[in-house]
Formats: C-alpha cells, structure tokens, sequence
C-alpha cells in the first residue's frame, strides 16, 4: 500500500525547506495522505530533517490527529461513555462487528472502515452517538447501520 504512494512523500517534502520547524506540517500531510503516518515515511523524514526517529515518534503520539496505525477512509467512533453505553452502545458494537467484522481498534482488509471507541462525543442528549470522520450520527439503533455503512458504500462507487 505504501510503495504505490512512495513518490507521494518525495512530492510532500519537496514542499518544505528542511528545517525541523516544518516537522508537524510534514506529518499532518502524511496523515491526511495515507490516513496514518507508515513507518516508512517516518524514516524518509527523519533523514530529511536529520532528527532523531525518537523525535518524530514523540510528536506522533502526542497529537491525537496523527496516528501510527492505519486508519480507514471512514473512521468510525462509537461512544462508550456513560449515557451512551446505558442506552445501547455496547449493542451497535455488536451490530458492527456482525456488519462488518470489525473490533475497535481494527480496520477492514480493503482499508475502507476503521473502529475505535471514545468515552464522551459531547451529545450525550442524542446518546447513544457514533461519528463517522466528522458527521454525528445519533439517537442510534442497531438496525440503522447497515444502511448507514451501506450508503458510505455507495458514496465511493458513484
Ligand atoms: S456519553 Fe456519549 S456523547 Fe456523551
């Protein structure tokens, strides 16, 4: 998956001067490139800045818009704080596992879907909540996703 976009990291270094101040701009472009931050492209910018791996890894893991693991087109946050795990969430982690044989913390073979579970989305009045990217979906039922997945589908074939 990343050798295909290999050039792609050449093309987003080339647009900044190698100065270590450009490091947080350099990784943002490689998240929303490859919608994580692939351990190769780690290397290429640590020699392009000549900083030390143990650098880049600290910012990585401190801003919560980076990740180090794959995440897919559509990341799915289900809520699991109080309000929306009283009114039903552990039952949309279940519909989701059925529905697309994912566990939080996965993502699906064709890097299409990705779960995670986070503990107050702030709409406790709509509980329970998940996001999909930006969009909030609440108010939610089990037999509401398919659909919802369904038409995310159907968004990337037309
Ligand atoms: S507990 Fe789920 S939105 Fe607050």
């Amino acid at each position: 998956m990343f050798e295909e976009g290999e050039h792609m990291i050449e093309s987003i270094l080339k647009r900044y001067p190698k100065e270590r101040r450009f490091l947080l701009a350099i990784l943002q472009d490689i998240q929303r490139t490859y919608n994580y931050l692939p351990r190769k492209a780690l290397n290429e910018v640590r020699e392009y800045l000549d900083i030390p791996l143990s650098s880049l890894y600290s910012m990585a893991t401190f801003y919560r818009a980076l990740s180090l693991k794959p995440k897919g087109k559509y990341v799915i946050r289900v809520c699991d704080g109080t309000a929306c795990h009283i009114r039903g969430s552990m039952n949309l982690l279940e519909e989701i596992k059925r529905e697309l044989s994912l566990l939080p913390g996965e993502i699906t073979p064709d890097g299409k879907f990705s779960l995670e579970t986070v503990n107050c989305l702030g709409s406790c009045a709509i509980a329970p909540v998940m996001m999909i990217n930006e969009r909030v979906y609440g108010n939610l039922k089990p037999d509401m996703l398919k659909e919802i997945f369904s038409s995310l589908g159907g968004e990337e074939n037309g």
